[in-house]
């Protein structure tokens, strides 16, 4: 049976967008949010936060799946990203795509917008091809 949440798509992207107003950019300059959404209908976002050391840098999506995690919730049903500052769709980066698949699954929906709010569909399966899974 189709699940059905008590929030749209395009709610939730906006949620993403929104979030992206708290990220901590002053290295790249570029402002990423995401919002995830938990079994239950909650819903977690995060933003990017960046560091003096490079490599510290934590992406928006994994701020937001970490705060379900830490919250209780091992299981995302949705994902959503986004950035006030791309023309372009704003992808998740790879390693955002393996902690996805860890509590999304390979069906996850992640729904990627532009700057506008337009946003693409996509399974996780489809950013993922032949991932790493769990043993
Ligand atoms: N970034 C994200 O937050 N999510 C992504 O999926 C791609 C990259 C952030 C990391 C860094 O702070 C900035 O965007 C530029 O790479």
């Amino acid at each position: 049976m189709q699940e059905e949440h008590l929030i749209s798509d395009s709610e939730l992207v906006e949620m993403a967008m929104q979030a992206a107003e708290n990220a901590y950019a002053p290295y790249s300059d570029f402002k990423v949010g995401a919002a995830v959404l938990v079994e239950d209908g909650g819903i977690y976002v995060g933003c990017n936060i960046e560091n003096a050391s490079f490599g510290a840098t934590v992406c928006a999506e994994r701020t937001a799946i970490f705060n379900a995690v830490s919250d209780g919730y091992k299981r995302i049903v949705k994902l959503a990203v986004a950035s006030p500052l791309s023309r372009n769709y704003t992808m998740p980066c790879g390693i955002c795509r393996q902690v996805a698949l860890e509590f999304g699954g390979k069906d996850l929906p992640v729904l990627c917008a532009d700057m506008s709010g337009l946003y693409k569909e996509y399974t996780l399966e489809q950013l993922l091809p032949e991932a790493f899974m769990k043993f």
